[in-house]
């Protein structure tokens, strides 16, 4: 069954085509509300640098990585030296001097396992959170950003994917489902598999960029502008792409055995991870291993009863993009 599966294609495939790319489009964020984000930053900039000169923000997040929907907050990042120490009375202060400015909203949440500000800017309508000096998050948000500029269909499969699992219910870490995050980094490493390949993995070549973060190496070619047509031997649309997405993850992943890395561009054995059992409260369930933080799994939220509410939603998905005659109103219809 499975074997037959993996080759049959459904005839309106076109249809379908068109039918994704105009959702696609009606998630893309117009550019007014991407210079409306730049100027909540750069006031954002103006506050920051009046109190600490040395202090820099930088945007993360879907904001700065290119997959973020219309209507999305933003995430800043202050990034400043020797206030490790004592984040809470930087966190404090900075809400002190949001509130001063007549943000509204603001709240510092100093007890969270990441301490954020989270404001509303009036002016804008735009709402953000202020963590410090997550660097990591950073980078790896110019690593989801360059692989964007590669091949225009990641940012598309990325979207239908993260849109059905926002509908679906299935976008929540909290509840023992996957992150934006995770999702996107399933997207990359699914494309760095096809064959032809539709992305390189970026981390196996010539190292044109380097950063060391708390003991971690980031390394990889960013000169993506050099790549712009690595992806056209494949001629696959976004349709085909969603529908062997979802024939992946629900028929053909080796949920037992394998480990998603996009640092390597393949799978990798959960026995060579050391991955294979419950350690704490990571149960390796799912595992897709964060492109830096080797140790790192974004499957480790995931429990043994979301497990199988993210099975049967692929196979869900995978069953209605096969079989139904009007997959994108079921796909995406809230459960
Ligand atoms: P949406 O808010 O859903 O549009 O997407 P987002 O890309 O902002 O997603 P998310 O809130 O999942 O992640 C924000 C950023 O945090 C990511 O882009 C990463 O840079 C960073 N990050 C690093 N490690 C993790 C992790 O373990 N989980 C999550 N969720 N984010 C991480
Ligand atoms: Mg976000």
């Amino acid at each position: 069954r499975n074997a037959k599966r993996q080759t049959v294609c459904r005839d309106d495939i076109n249809k379908l085509n068109t039918e994704f790319l105009a959702i696609y489009d009606s998630l893309i964020p117009a550019d007014e509300e991407k210079a409306k984000q730049k100027k909540l930053l750069t006031l954002l900039e103006k506050l920051v640098s009046k109190e600490w000169p040395d202090a820099r923000l930088h945007l993360y997040g879907s904001c700065a990585n290119s997959f973020d929907f219309s209507k999305s907050d933003i995430d800043v990042c202050l990034v400043m030296e020797a206030a490790n120490s004592d984040k809470s009375e930087v966190l404090l202060k900075l809400a002190d001097i949001l509130q001063a400015d007549n943000l509204q909203n603001v709240q510092a949440l100093t007890g969270a396992r990441v301490p954020i500000v989270k404001l509303m800017d009036p002016v804008t309508g735009i709402s953000g959170d202020i963590c410090m000096n997550n660097v990591l998050a950073v980078v790896n948000t110019k690593l989801l950003r360059d692989y964007a500029y590669i091949d225009v269909r990641l940012r598309q499969l990325a979207f239908i994917v993260k849109h059905w699992a926002k509908t679906r219910g299935v976008n929540e870490t909290y509840r023992g489902t996957l992150s934006s995050y995770a999702y996107v980094l399933m997207c990359i490493n699914f494309l760095q598999q096809r064959r032809p390949a539709i992305l390189p993995c970026l981390q196996g070549m010539r190292v044109t960029y380097s950063v060391t973060i708390d003991n971690v190496e980031c390394a990889y070619f960013d000169q993506v502008e050099k790549l712009r047509d690595f992806g056209s031997r494949n001629r696959e649309s976004i349709a085909q792409l969603v529908w062997a997405f979802f024939h992946y993850w629900a028929y053909c992943h080796d949920y037992t055995n394998d480990v998603i890395s996009v640092r390597t561009g393949s799978t990798l054995s959960k026995r060579a991870k050391d991955w294979t059992r419950r350690i704490g409260n990571d149960r390796h369930l799912i595992c897709i291993e964060d492109p830096f933080e080797l140790s790192h799994d974004l499957g480790r939220v995931v429990d043994k009863y979301s497990i199988r509410v993210l099975r049967e939603e692929f196979e869900r998905a995978a069953e209605i993009l096969q079989y139904d005659p009007n997959p994108c109103a079921k796909l995406f219809e809230p459960y």
